[in-house]
């Protein structure tokens, strides 16, 4: 279970926003919102229910308000605790920053949680995908992603060129674009803390700090460092580390980031919880989810220190988009774990295993029937049902 503050045992309504997203996420909503509110029936009758509040995001925000992210919409994410959005879309190159991206530094989203584990049935590039079994958590806020860039050529970028040249003696050459990576101490530490308290909560063996310290020393490097630094001053009677004795301890452990990507296909039951800064934990969770099925299949959620915000790791499938295409399991499984974190274990327990029993009966979508023989292709619509009649 991912760590938050509890539930208070005995509130039977659960409030959660949600943002349909843009492509494709209207169809994963429709199919998914009704497995998620039946499977909290079947587990636990009319005593809990979740009640749902939609909050505008993206085109269908543009087209209502005139606002891609309108400030209402922020205002109930500031004061909310959970809430669960389909993708939005994000031009490249030119025009608005990525919503996405707004979304986790505005509401300090440090922590981006993506599980990766192998439902059977599922076809995998891996021998024994069944060993796959990790819990990626990547920092969410700093690093690359700051979106501290100047364009080449511009009086930015030439300015800082010079500065860089002729304040610190660094050549770099002329008209190079230039980006900027900030890693703080303080945001390292909260995300390798978070890592550490999950690998303890739920008994996970080891937490892997995922790194290219070895040519990036102040930033990818101090990441490493001030991680095992909470591990030895935060958690010194839980964690060791190399060549300590393990006496059920967790190993607290570092990799370099082209070594882990090679290290975790070929021997992914090495690897249990996975802390990354925030451009390494973008590529890694994406590869790691080919390994259990691709995109479709992974959940993931990003988490501030109040609120747990679900999202469907995906984006908005543009090709896939209307078709009645799309595998809504990323985000029905985000939201099961949404109800594993409200303490609703046995409604999510139930996801997943009715999404373990339509997959194995081989009527899948589209994205799932392409890689296996012998499957049967439905819509989205309809694996949804499929989903519901398969809720014990
Ligand atoms: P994408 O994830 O939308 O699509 C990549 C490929 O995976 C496509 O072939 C697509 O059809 C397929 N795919 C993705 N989700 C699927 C699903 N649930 N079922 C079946 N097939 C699925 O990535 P792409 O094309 O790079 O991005 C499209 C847009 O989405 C961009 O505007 C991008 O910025 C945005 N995006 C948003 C994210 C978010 O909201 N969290 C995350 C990633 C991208």
């Amino acid at each position: 279970m991912i760590p938050f503050p509890k539930e208070q045992d005995g509130l039977m309504r659960q409030t959660v926003y949600y943002i349909e997203g843009d492509g494709i996420g209207p169809e994963i909503w429709r199919a998914s919102r009704p497995v998620l509110d039946a499977a909290v029936e079947k587990a636990y009758g009319q005593e809990r229910r979740l009640d749902w509040r939609e909050l505008l995001a993206g085109e269908k925000a543009l087209a209502e308000t005139g606002q891609l992210l309108p400030e209402e919409s922020l205002r109930a994410l500031r004061g909310a605790r959970y809430a669960i959005k389909g993708p939005l879309a994000t031009p490249v190159g030119a025009g608005f920053r990525s919503l996405n991206v707004i979304l986790r530094q505005t509401l300090d989203l440090y922590a981006c949680i993506r599980p990766i584990r192998y439902f059977r049935g599922v076809v995998s590039p891996l021998r024994h995908p069944e060993k796959v079994d990790m819990v990626v958590f990547r920092e969410n806020t700093e690093d690359l992603y700051t979106g501290i860039e100047f364009q080449s050529c511009s009086p930015e970028a030439k300015r800082l060129i010079a500065f860089l040249r002729d304040e610190l003696g660094v050549e770099v050459a002329d008209g190079a674009g230039i980006g900027i990576k900030p890693m703080t101490e303080a945001g390292s530490r909260r995300l390798v803390r978070r890592a550490i308290g999950y690998a303890r909560e739920t008994g996970r063996p080891s937490v892997t700090l995922m790194h290219k310290g070895n040519i990036m020393k102040y930033t990818e490097g101090a990441f490493r460092a001030w991680g095992y630094a909470v591990a030895r001053e935060e958690f010194p009677d839980v964690c060791v580390t190399e060549g300590e004795a393990r006496e059920g301890k967790i190993l607290v452990t570092d990799v370099i980031a082209d070594a882990l990507f090679q290290s975790a296909l070929l021997y992914p039951e090495r690897f249990s919880v996975i802390a990354a800064p925030n451009l390494n934990g973008d590529y890694l969770s994406d590869a790691l989810a080919a390994q259990v099925g691709g995109l479709g299949m992974a959940p993931g959620v990003n988490m501030s220190d109040t609120l747990a915000f679900y999202e469907a790791t995906h984006g908005t499938a543009p090709d896939n988009a209307g078709r009645d295409r799309a595998n809504p399991c990323s985000f029905l499984l985000s939201g099961a774990m949404m109800l594993e974190n409200m303490g609703w274990t046995e409604a999510s327990r139930r996801i997943e295993s009715a999404v373990e029993t339509v997959i194995a009966r081989g009527a899948v979508t589209a994205d799932l029937a392409v890689q296996r023989e012998r499957a049967t292709t439905v819509g989205c619509r309809r694996f949804g049902e499929l989903l519901v009649e398969a809720l014990t």
